[in-house]
């Protein structure tokens, strides 16, 4: 990798936009990263080239963009994820800055998003929603945006997820609908809710080891680990529920797809409880606890 990056540096002044996409992606594609072709691709573009597939790529781009598409692909190999250096992320239809210290989305939970939406559309106008661990705010934005007459709460304890989720609801027009708070699960919310979504930190600490260099290098430790069993935090937000449910309300969790027995468990402890079901992913996996409240 160093002795590439080198070969590359000697010669960067002269090469064609093509010649540095083939560089970037052979590279990558030597670091482990399955899709080097498109990652270099979005890489070029975040670092200000411009969509690689619109270009001609038979030009000699400025130098300065070589330098920075060189660093970025050398952060990539070092399985720097993507997201934290494109700075975006696409959720359903949207497309939400994320940073360094914040969890990057990911599509298993659109699913819990899609669920949340169909949910919705039972319900009475102007639904209250609680988006618990909104991280960048992905649940709660896709929700707000589609339903343009609900009103959410979304907190993190993190400052870092606050900030990005701040950003996005600002930038997607949502601020009239969703209100970002600092909260550790429940601390600083009142009332009550028709539907609480959360997708906790679920990893259990053997699993820990065995993640992605990806995630168990960069992704905050706060927004993954949650103890021995991987359902510490579970406990904790099944324990507030029935303080924060409206009657007949509902909650939507993500949970690890090895957690549906104990998860099922818990819930079905839960005093109040009317309906609990795990729900699978498109690959069969179990993925979503709903539960209805009395
Ligand atoms: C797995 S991430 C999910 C983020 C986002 N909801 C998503 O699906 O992309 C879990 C989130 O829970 C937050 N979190 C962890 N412990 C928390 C706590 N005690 N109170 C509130 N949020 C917490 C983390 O900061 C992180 O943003």
């Amino acid at each position: 990798m160093v002795h590439c990056t080198r070969t590359l540096a000697a010669g960067a002044r002269c090469l064609q936009i093509q010649q540095l996409l083939r560089w970037g992606s052979a590279h990558l594609y030597r670091s482990g990263i399955e899709s080097s072709w498109s990652e270099a691709c979005w890489l070029w573009e975040a670092a200000g080239g411009g969509p690689a597939w619109r270009m001609d790529r038979r030009g000699v781009p400025p130098t300065h963009i070589t330098i920075r598409f060189r660093r970025l692909v050398d952060a990539r190999c070092r399985r720097v994820p993507l997201a934290y250096l494109t700075r975006r992320v696409g959720f359903m239809d949207l497309e939400l800055a994320v940073r360094p210290g914040v969890f990057v989305p990911r599509p298993e939970t659109e699913e819990l998003a899609e669920m949340a939406l169909t949910l919705l559309s039972t319900l009475p106008k102007t639904p209250r929603i609680l988006d618990l661990g909104t991280g960048s705010g992905a649940i709660a934005c896709a929700v707000a945006n589609t339903r343009r007459d609900a009103r959410v709460l979304a907190v993190d304890a993190a400052p870092r997820a606050l900030a990005c989720a701040r950003t996005n609801v600002r930038r997607l027009g949502l601020s009239a609908q969703i209100e970002v708070r600092r909260s550790d699960w429940f601390s600083e919310v009142d009332g009550r809710f028709n539907l609480i979504t959360a997708n906790p930190p679920y990893i259990s600490t053997n699993e820990l080891s065995t993640l992605e260099p990806e995630v168990r290098q960069y992704e905050p430790r706060s927004a993954l680990a949650a103890g021995e069993d991987g359902l510490a935090e579970f406990r904790r937000i099944l324990a507030g529920l029935p303080f924060h449910l409206v009657h007949g309300g509902h909650a939507l969790l993500e949970i690890g797809h090895m957690q549906a027995r104990g998860a099922l468990a818990l819930a079905n402890g839960m005093p109040g409880l009317v309906e609990s079901k795990v729900h699978n992913d498109i690959g069969g996996r179990a993925r979503i606890l709903a539960i209805r409240w009395m």
